[in-house]
């Protein structure tokens, strides 16, 4: 249980399952803003190209391990990228030997580098067997692609056309659903069986799609799943606050250089890693649930992965903090999740896993 003294909160070190560290440069300047927050993540696989083999994945974890500030406690968990003509063995041998944690869908042209996505589910029945039979989770990215679906439905169309067969199909298959943006969503979620979870970004809880538009267009509120109406960010906050198994933290921390947000086509993806717990605290505060960060940030996402807690502890204190406008990411800058903002609390202390 997490001490909540008035203006200090507790809790177990919590993890990220679902970021992007991106590569070269950029990993260098994103991964110790994550692993000073969180002691593991689940390292998502579309690079250019994406990972799609065990080798491929040590090579990518040994370079995040390189870029790592190595006083920091902070262990990646790698994923495995699904293409139409994934390998089940190479999938089962990866699993086996600790160097997949999971396997991400990306349909085909969902988000950013998804080109090599699944065209059809058809296509990677076997993989989705042995995955089932192996008790490795699938990491879905839920969206249907169809140009003919509004964007703003297309979660919600996914769940019909592709979620409700796949889960039908593969019953005891472990799924998360993943950053979540609907009361549709939400809804499936709770009415799957054990095997269902939902991650839920910092992102998704705090703004609704009116911000994308606020005087203007908003690069860096724009993100996929793009943010829906209001209805649906209130239902995604009951949910991540309900204390419910089923929801748990995911940032989806998506840098893209300033350059490649503020263009004629910008690309999707915020970058909340800097201060993503203190956001998440402050919506859970905001919803008198901060009593139930440390399921949702420690708890749930380790027992649905079958993955031990942690035991090192993070302590956030209420301190005001001013996000800034800008951060410096090599020769790039980045623009971070909240920038100019102030949020009510800090982590003030991290004791790292034993
Ligand atoms: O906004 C997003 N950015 N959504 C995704 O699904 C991918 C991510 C990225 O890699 O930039
Ligand atoms: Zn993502």
């Amino acid at each position: 249980m997490p001490t909540n003294a008035l203006d200090r909160l507790t809790i177990r070190r919590p993890d990220d399952w679902h970021v992007h560290l991106r590569d070269g440069s950029m990993l260098d300047s994103v991964v110790n803003h994550t692993a000073r927050q969180f002691a593991r993540a689940i390292v998502m696989p579309n690079l250019v190209p994406p990972v799609t083999t065990v080798a491929a994945a040590e090579s990518y974890r040994g370079r995040i391990m390189a870029a790592l500030d190595p006083t920091l406690d902070f262990t990646p968990l790698m994923t495995c990228y699904l293409t139409d003509d994934a390998d089940p063995e190479e999938i089962e041998r990866g699993y086996a030997s600790g160097n997949f944690t999971a396997c991400k869908l990306y349909p085909a042209n969902a988000t950013t580098n998804s080109s090599h996505g699944v065209t059809d589910i058809a296509n990677i029945r076997t993989v989705l067997a042995t995955m089932e039979r192996i008790g490795m989770p699938l990491l879905v990215h839920g969206e249907v692609t169809d140009p003919e679906i509004d964007i703003f439905d297309r979660e919600a169309v996914f769940i019909d056309r592709v979620l409700t067969g796949l889960i039908s199909d593969f019953p005891a298959l472990k799924v998360v659903f993943e950053h979540i943006t609907t009361a549709d969503a939400v809804a499936f979620v709770e009415a799957g069986g054990d095997t269902l979870a939902a991650t839920v970004t910092p992102h998704h809880l705090d703004f609704n799609r009116n911000a994308i538009f606020v005087g203007g267009i908003r690069p860096h509120f724009y993100c996929l799943p793009v943010a829906k109406r209001e209805t649906h960010r209130l239902a995604l906050r009951k949910a991540a606050t309900s204390g419910s198994p089923k929801f748990f933290l995911g940032t989806d921390s998506a840098p893209h250089p300033l350059g490649d947000k503020e263009t004629a086509c910008g690309c999707a993806g915020i970058f909340n890693a800097p201060y993503a717990i203190e956001s998440y605290a402050r919506t859970f505060e905001a919803e008198d649930a901060l009593d139930k960060l440390e399921g949702f940030a420690a708890e749930h996402g380790p027992n649905f992965y079958g993955l031990p807690l942690n035991d090192g502890q993070i302590t956030l204190e209420r301190s005001p903090a001013t996000v800034p406008e800008t951060l410096a990411a090599g020769e790039t800058t980045l623009v971070p999740f909240h920038a100019g903002e102030t949020l009510a609390w800090q982590i003030s202390e991290t004791t790292q896993n034993a």
